[in-house]
């Protein structure tokens, strides 16, 4: 019998071999020298980190704690010559590559087990141009390794306003990337809409800048190739993170600051005793939001968490509507409607003249992470059948798996979303039409809830899904079966194609990316100091 199993796990290891899976150290992979490494590392002018050194295990962890991995060497690239230098070492070891900027993905994109993890957080460049020849209200350059709520000072401080996350802590690189919603995107569109050019450092180690205008590739010569072929940057405005090249700087279009900044709030209580009153809150939010001014964005908020130590009290729904632009008695009156409608009493509701959206933002609490998450999302569109939705949604936040909470998180998408030029975004049309992108998530801390919790998610991201039209690519699941059609409809080909020009042998892959389930080559993890995969 034992004999038997063995017989398996060597076919097994075998066939990941022949499907061109990352095979172990030794075998085929023999990854580069300690003195290949010391020579890399002394070329940079960023530090590194080894899984020996002591900040090395808290440089590993994602805000999901659930995906961390341990990677064979962490650069903190100082410029773009250091990202060239990884990109070239990493090619020429076939090394494992991850990108990252914050951390941030829901499904550990950014990190990689035993590979050459690029940590960007070091490249906070930011530089504003009022006197922008492509947009009259200014544009903004800055580097990978920002954050939002860093941009959103930067901006600020002369009157305009940028397309960015609602969380300040979410960073430029895979938001941009992937779509890119905001309480903004109402008004303005989302991110991607809002790019003007980027710079990158693609597989074969080159400096590249592209825009709609074309491209331009900096050659090892010090020769400058230059066409008008702007497939790069369409790919770049949708077709998402860590697949493309290591982007160094985004260029976005700016706006000027609006004369205000309206927001209105309520929060319900979701479920009282053996009643649900948040279900009324939510069935008339969803309908009555499709009849007030297409600015108003946002998001509703609901939960099950507990409220109270007799545990009868659980969870909140809280409306936290904004609109750009200053206060009209039409928006009030707009606003009041909606209470009215709900009909009862929130524990507590306002509306608050913000003097512009750092007014408001600075006042949006970083999430610092460093919990288990199980996501799951679904881009609800005009026709999805809300009240269904709710009821489906409220039978699930009654029975999570014991020790765990569910969170949904809706953005309020539409209006100025809708109207922004289609073709120049490969974002799904699914997400340009979506009037909603709701996310879902079981949240714990233990371990042990892994499988029960990740199982009871994906269940639950199943029926989600069927209420929708397509899933939102930066607030993924793992486990989406069909997700070329799901993260970009019927721009996948297009994609795929672009990739398989820029990127032929797969150097920047990620889970559920453009091109991840293709292997051309086999790529090796470091042959030296690893570490187990993280569990902690
Ligand atoms: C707390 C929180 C709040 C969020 N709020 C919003 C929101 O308001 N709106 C919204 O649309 N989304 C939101 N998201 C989802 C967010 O868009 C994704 O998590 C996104 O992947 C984050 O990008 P990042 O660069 O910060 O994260 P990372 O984990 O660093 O990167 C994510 C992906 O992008 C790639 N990547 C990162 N930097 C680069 C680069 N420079 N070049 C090439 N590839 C790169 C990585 O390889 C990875 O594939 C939120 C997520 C969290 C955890
Ligand atoms: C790692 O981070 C934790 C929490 O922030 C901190 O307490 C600890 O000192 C850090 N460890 C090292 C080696 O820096
Ligand atoms: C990337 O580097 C920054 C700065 O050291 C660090 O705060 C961040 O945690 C790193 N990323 C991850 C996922 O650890
Ligand atoms: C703005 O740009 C134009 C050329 O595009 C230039 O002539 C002018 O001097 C610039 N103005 C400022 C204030 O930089
Ligand atoms: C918001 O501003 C308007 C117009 O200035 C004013 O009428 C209204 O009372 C203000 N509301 C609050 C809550 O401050």
């Amino acid at each position: 019998m034992y004999r038997l199993l063995l017989f398996f796990v060597l076919l097994a290891q075998d066939l990941r071999l022949l499907n061109g899976s990352p095979s172990p150290c030794g075998t085929t992979c023999h990854g580069p020298q300690l003195s290949d490494i010391d020579t890399f590392i002394k070329s940079l002018s960023g530090t590194t980190l080894k899984p020996q050194d002591p900040d090395f295990n808290n440089a590993t962890l994602m805000q999901n704690r659930r995906v961390t991995k341990y990677p064979g060497l962490i650069v903190f690239v100082n410029d773009v010559q250091d990202v060239q230098k990884s990109v070239r070492f990493a090619k020429q070891h076939n090394l494992l590559v991850a990108i990252q900027s914050t951390g941030h993905s829901y499904i550990g994109r950014s990190t990689v087990s035993g590979g050459l993890l690029i940590n960007l957080s070091m490249m906070r460049g930011i530089k504003v141009n009022l006197n922008s020849t492509r947009c009259a209200s200014g544009e903004i350059s800055v580097e990978s390794g920002n954050t939002w709520g860093l941009v959103y000072q930067e901006v600020d401080k002369y009157q305009r306003v940028i397309v960015g996350g609602s969380d300040p802590s979410v960073g430029m690189g895979g938001y941009s990337q992937g779509g890119g919603h905001s309480p903004l995107s109402t008004s303005l569109g989302l991110a991607v809409d809002h790019l003007l050019e980027v710079t990158l450092v693609t597989a074969d180690g080159k400096m590249v800048t592209t825009s709609a205008k074309g491209t331009k590739i900096y050659e090892e010569s010090g020769a400058v190739t230059e066409t008008t072929n702007s497939d790069l940057f369409w790919a770049l405005r949708g077709g998402g993170g860590g697949t493309w090249g290591v982007v160094v700087t985004f260029t976005f279009k700016l706006h000027p600051a609006p004369s205000g900044f309206l927001q209105a709030y309520a929060i319900y209580p979701m479920f009282v005793k053996k009643t649900a009153p948040g279900v009324k809150v939510l069935k008339t939010v969803y309908q009555l939001l499709k009849s007030m001014s297409p600015g108003w964005g946002g998001y509703m908020l609901f939960n099950d968490a507990p409220l109270d130590a007799t545990m009868t009290n659980f969870g909140t729904v809280t409306i936290s509507l904004v609109h750009y632009g200053a206060y009209t008695p039409q928006l009030e009156d707009e606003a009041k409607m909606l209470l009215e409608k709900i009909g009862m009493p929130p524990f507590a509701s306002g509306l608050v003249n913000r003097t512009n959206f750092w007014d408001y933002e600075k006042n949006v609490k970083p999430d610092t992470g460093g919990y288990r998450i199980y996501l799951f999302n679904s881009l609800l569109q005009d026709d999805t059948d809300y009240d269904g939705m709710v009821d489906t949604l409220v039978t699930q936040l009654v029975t999570p798996p014991y020790g765990s909470e569910m969170f949904c998180t809706d953005t309020i998408l539409g209006g100025a979303m809708r109207s922004q030029p289609k073709d120049a975004t490969s974002i799904n049309p699914g997400f340009r039409s979506a009037s909603h992108s709701l996310s879902c998530a079981l949240v714990w801390g233990d371990t042990k809830l892994d499988d029960a919790a990740s199982k009871a998610g994906l269940k639950n991201g199943d029926q989600l899904k069927g209420f929708g039209g397509g899933i939102y690519f930066n607030e993924p699941t793992e486990d989406v079966t069909d997700w070329k059609a799901e993260f970009w409809g019927d721009n996948y080909n297009r994609l795929l194609s672009i990739k398989q020009k820029w990127d032929p042998d797969n150097l920047f892959t990620c889970e559920k990316c453009v091109g991840s389930d293709i292997h051309t080559k086999q790529y090796c993890p470091f042959c030296t100091n690893q570490k187990q995969n993280m569990i902690g």
